[in-house]
């Protein structure tokens, strides 16, 4: 479910016509709409009421601070694995309280500045953080709050790069070893154990793995009882998937009600930390055509943006429908869309029938509003594309285009030079 729509073949976001965006802010552009975020974050909240739950957006599908600063207005915690993340999260106004932090390499720095911000919780991921995190708390004369993250291992059955939660995976503690760093937890003077926390992979499309993953971790919760560690929260990680293509993933009141069924009737407040599935849909990323070009054997469209804006064709082979901000009804073509990067992996997709397009068109890669923006980059010194907000008949830029300027700040040229 999204807010972009056709009305007379021009493509909308909420009741803005994307055309209007693109004349005040060019191309290539993120557009996201403020109701279906809205209405995706609370969707997912609605499917846990009933027992104590806390859902903290995973900031990095998508770290804006208007999209951060709309959940935290709607109750919402984060999810943060960086002192980046952080910052942001509490310049959005999200309360400290709030905030999980996760993350296999937490550095000292960014373990101070969670401790020193007062944040829920930190999920660890191994010994040696378990040690630095009791050290760093000491030296603050302060007391870390902390989950140990559990890789329950189970097969996520998604893209092996997005799958996390399994034996080879460098995230967490197997399920023996975290049973001794829990022991070892509950010795040391400057934490304090309150949670259990896991995360089995990402744009997962079945409930059978998260069900699994929560019968895995029920049992180690039953273990640390009878050794008297008791746990007051469960995070259950993120990793619901949406629809790309043709994928049928749950809703999020089915995986709700599986998650609650498997769980039982076991006290600890859950803490759940979606990214993808509140963002992925709500977001578009609109560029422009810049040539065609008939290859020997196939045919390329060359747009605006490339994969330093959206690298997740790219990187995953991941698929974003294309489709036309202004309907034609010429016949559709196929081709490679291609971006202007020197790169031959540089595609927003590969052998795709799209639309029949020419130079000057407008085309919408569709679901980007998770792990779109947060992922882009700076590759051949090209300035990253701006964000923008649709609420109703009214847009924001809620973040600008880069300038050159930018592409340089920080940057000297030292004096031997
Ligand atoms: N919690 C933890 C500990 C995570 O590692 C992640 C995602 C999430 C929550 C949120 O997962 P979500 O609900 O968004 O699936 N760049 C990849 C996705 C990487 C996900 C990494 N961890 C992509 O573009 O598909």
């Amino acid at each position: 479910m999204h807010h972009f729509h056709y009305r007379d073949n021009h493509m909308f976001c909420e009741d803005v016509p994307l055309l209007k965006i693109v004349e005040n802010v060019g191309t290539p552009s993120y557009v996201y709409s403020h109701a279906t975020l809205r209405h995706h974050f609370l969707t997912f909240q609605k499917a846990f009421e009933g027992v104590p739950h806390l859902i903290c957006f995973s900031a990095k599908s998508n770290s804006n601070l208007a999209v951060l600063k709309l959940f935290a207005g709607l109750g919402s915690g984060l999810d943060i694995v960086s002192g980046g993340e952080l910052f942001r999260g509490l310049q959005a106004g999200i309360p400290p309280e709030r905030i999980v932090y996760s993350g296999v390499g937490k550095r000292e720095d960014e373990i101070e500045y969670a401790l020193q911000s007062g944040v829920l919780m930190f999920s660890i991921e191994s010994f040696q953080e378990l040690e630095l995190i009791n050290h760093c708390a000491g030296r603050l004369k302060k007391k870390a709050p902390i989950a140990l993250r559990v890789n329950p291992d189970v097969d996520p059955k998604t893209h092996p790069y997005i799958s996390t939660g399994l034996k080879e995976h460098k995230f967490g503690l197997d399920t023996k070893s975290v049973v001794e760093a829990y022991k070892s937890a509950a010795a040391f003077s400057h934490v304090e154990v309150i949670g259990v926390s896991y995360h089995i992979g990402s744009q997962v499309t079945e409930v059978a793995p998260f069900v699994d993953a929560l019968h895995h971790v029920k049992e180690l919760i039953t273990t640390l009882e009878s050794l008297g560690i008791s746990i007051s929260y469960l995070d259950l990680g993120g990793g619901l998937g949406i629809t790309y293509d043709r994928e049928s993933p749950p809703h999020p009141n089915e995986y709700g009600r599986a998650i609650l069924e498997a769980l039982g009737d076991s006290p600890c407040t859950l803490i759940l930390e979606p990214g993808r599935v509140i963002v992925g849909n709500a977001g578009i990323l609109v560029t422009r055509v810049l040539y065609t070009k008939r290859g020997e054997t196939k045919d390329f469209v060359i747009v605006d943006a490339a994969m330093n804006d959206l690298v997740r064709p790219s990187l995953y082979k991941a698929y974003h429908a294309i489709e036309p901000v202004v309907r034609n009804e010429k016949d559709t073509i196929r081709a490679d869309v291609v971006g202007p990067i020197c790169e031959s992996a540089d595609f927003l997709a590969k052998d795709r029938e799209i639309p029949h397009v020419e130079a000057g068109d407008l085309l919408a890669v569709m679901s980007a509003g998770a792990y779109g923006f947060t992922m882009s980059s700076n590759y051949n010194s090209r300035p990253r594309a701006p964000e923008v907000m649709v609420n109703q008949d009214q847009f924001y830029v809620v973040r600008e285009r880069e300038s050159y300027e930018d592409l340089i700040k920080g940057e000297s040229i030292p004096p031997f030079l």
